[in-house]
């Protein structure tokens, strides 16, 4: 489903925004809430515009890139109404869900660049994991995920972490790092080719003594634990279809003030475009939903490489 967006620079957004949910309200269905977002539906599609700093961000969605124009159409001849000489509704062209970016690779790199250096033993896994496994190391967390990860295991003071999906073991070490004197890693996977990589950088870490590795389907993994809350932090990150499994087996073992951290919930970008309806896609999205509407827990996404949630669990 195709999407376009557009910044137009005013001082007054609030009240162009205001005076085109009125106008708009006519033809079509326009709600606009107290925090200056509004959602635009029109015949042909949607457009949500925001209130920012300096402007108005508006984003349009239809169905195909002439439908799209449509909305594109609508919303720019209202705004031009309402300010001809003031306004000017610049968008972009059409761009499909898949090639969404939640960050620009400037970004991303100077992100990567900004955190805490990874250490010897990770450098050499990142090499050794692309030299043995090819094409799947793309599947290794990345340098800035793995620092996020230490801190948030360290913060939650977890006595007991999971992971879900261990690779070549990249974020077990993160993990386990963050962990107190004690503490104990479960990590699940099926692969038993992939996991022996890890068990040598973890021995080379010096955390292979805190780490339980699990082989088999992580489902029954978890489903084997003790049904106490007795997780204080977890790591979601393999097959996509099952993620809204895993996040219930996790949540309700998660102890008041533990974190469950799952990955790839933008899912290359996929996950804000209807017209991909894949299992891991649809799986996601519908995880994304119920996590944002739990009350068992506070959380937050964050644009981290193909997006990250923590969630805190909160009684
Ligand atoms: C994206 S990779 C994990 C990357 C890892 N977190 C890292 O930092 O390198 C996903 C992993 O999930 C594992 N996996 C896939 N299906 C699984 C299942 N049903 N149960 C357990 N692990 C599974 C795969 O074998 C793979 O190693």
């Amino acid at each position: 489903m195709p999407h376009s967006t557009a910044y137009v620079v005013t001082d007054r957004p609030d009240r162009y925004i205001g005076r085109l949910v009125s106008h708009l309200g006519h033809d079509a269905e326009a709600v606009l809430g107290g925090d200056g977002r509004a959602v635009i539906d029109l015949p042909s599609g949607r457009c949500v515009l925001r209130s920012c700093a300096g402007g108005i961000e508006a984003i349009a969605t239809a169905a195909d890139e002439k439908a799209l124009a449509g909305v594109r159409d609508a919303v720019t001849g209202h705004l031009l109404r309402l300010a001809p000489e003031e306004l000017v509704v610049d968008w972009s062209p059409p761009v499909g869900g898949d090639a969404v970016w939640a960050m620009s690779p400037v970004v991303d790199d100077y992100l990567l660049t900004h955190c805490s250096p990874a250490d010897e033993v990770l450098a050499d896994l990142v090499v050794r994991t692309r030299e043995e496994t090819g094409g799947s190391a793309g599947m290794q967390i990345s340098h800035d995920e793995g620092a996020l990860l230490t801190m948030l295991a360290r913060m939650s003071g977890a006595r007991l972490a999971v992971e879900v999906g261990v690779f070549t073991g990249y974020s077990s070490i993160c993990i386990a790092r963050g962990l107190p004197p004690g503490g104990r890693l479960l990590a699940c996977d099926v692969s038993t080719e992939w996991t022996s990589i890890a068990r040598n950088y973890w021995e080379r870490a010096g955390v292979a003594d805190r780490i339980d590795l699990r082989i088999g389907p992580a489902l029954e993994t978890l489903r084997a634990l003790p049904a106490e809350p007795v997780v204080g932090f977890a790591f979601i990150d393999a097959d996509k279809e099952s993620y809204p499994d895993y996040y219930e087996e996790v949540v309700t073992r998660l102890s008041p003030g533990g974190l469950v951290v799952v990955d790839n919930v933008f899912q290359g970008g996929r996950v804000f475009d209807p017209a991909f309806q894949g299992d891991a896609q649809l799986a996601v999205r519908r995880l994304n939903e119920t996590i944002a509407r739990d009350e068992r827990v506070e959380s937050v996404m964050l644009p981290v490489r193909d997006g990250v949630t923590i969630a805190r669990r909160v009684g």
